[in-house]
């Protein structure tokens, strides 16, 4: 596999996942416009990328406004001369229950995610179809925007927001050759660090350690270079075909998410009374109701972390 010649944007890249990503495109030979909010972050990101003798420079600039999309996107024109890759991969969290978030969390984690995202894809989109030669979009979504999660009413509106409008730029694009696909990452980060649950993950990865079986196999949680693969193959000419699919990856494990569809259909001739609802509801469509959240099976007795 070679991204020999492409120009990739790669947002919130001065660490965690989108800095493997960028390190993995650069390594496999595109150039990567680095992007994040950190000035500091981002001038180590592409020194980094430089050191492993690839090509990279940096836009300092919030995803979310429209003005930062654009910066991007020209950035990759006037320093590269081309546009191949976005992946829309900068993220924040504001967690907490329903009824303690603030307008200001709602809005601050749905402007970098959701707004960002459609930003960055949609300047990116209009100059790849420019451009002529097809494209790839790679957006980030999470476990949390498939399934919901406790604490995270912004984060999951925001990642299910991100999986739904992948499958409509699929639809759009295709004529252009652009593909357009969600990944669904799960990988020790900055992110991840405060979850008691990963402690033990997390210190194997502090210390260089491979992290246990059980995390990597059972959990499918691993390293942010883990990830970084997926996001190389669906920018290659391997995955020219692959659009519109919500990719899961972390640790050992690789999953293929299902769009939301109906799983059972009940009619009644002229529509559907409170009364017939009431009585046939539970045996036409409420034998199987659909469970939320994601279950973590129990942490082994070695990997407990350690009492507060
Ligand atoms: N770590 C996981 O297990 C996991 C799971 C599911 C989804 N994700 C998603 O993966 C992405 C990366 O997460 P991570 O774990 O590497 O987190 P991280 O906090 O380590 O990295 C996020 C990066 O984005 C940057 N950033 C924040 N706001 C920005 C903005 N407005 N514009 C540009 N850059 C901005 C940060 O400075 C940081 O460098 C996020 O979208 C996150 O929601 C992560």
């Amino acid at each position: 596999m070679t991204l020999a010649g492409n120009v990739a944007i790669v947002t919130g890249s001065g660490r965690g996942l989108g800095l493997a990503y960028a390190h993995e495109l650069a390594r496999q030979g595109a150039a990567v416009v680095i992007n994040d909010v950190d000035e500091a972050t981002a001038a180590e990101a592409v020194a980094g990328i430089e050191a492993a003798g690839g090509r990279a420079t940096a836009v300092v600039a919030p995803v979310g406004p429209t003005e930062t999309a654009k910066l991007l996107v020209d950035t990759a024109f006037d320093t590269y001369g081309r546009l191949d890759i976005l992946v829309t991969n900068a993220g924040v969290l504001r967690d907490t229950v329903l009824w303690k978030m603030s307008d200001d969390d709602f809005d601050t984690v749905i402007n970098v995610h959701l707004r960002g995202t459609f930003t960055c894809v949609r300047e990116a989109a209009t100059r790849m179809r420019e451009q002529g030669e097809g494209g790839r979009i790679i957006c980030i979504g999470s476990p949390t925007g498939q399934r919901g999660n406790f604490g995270q009413t912004n984060y999951a509106a925001a990642k299910a927001g991100i999986v739904g409008m992948v499958r409509t730029w699929a639809l759009e694009l295709k004529r252009a050759g652009i593909t357009a696909n969600a990944v669904i990452p799960v990988a020790a980060t900055a992110m991840t660090a405060t979850v008691p649950y990963f402690h033990a993950a997390m210190e194997a990865d502090a210390q260089g350690d491979p992290m246990p079986d059980f995390f990597r196999h059972t959990l499918g949680f691993g390293t942010a270079a883990d990830v970084a693969p997926l996001i190389a193959y669906l920018a290659s000419d391997a995955a020219a075909e692959v659009t519109g699919q919500a990719i899961g990856v972390g640790g050992d494990r690789l999953q293929l998410w299902s769009h939301p569809e109906p799983v059972v259909s009940a009619y009644q001739a002229g529509g559907w009374t409170p009364e017939a609802l009431a009585a046939e509801f539970p045996t036409a469509v409420g034998g199987a109701p659909q469970s939320v959240g994601e279950q973590f099976p129990p942490l082994p007795d070695e990997l407990q972390p350690p009492q507060a």
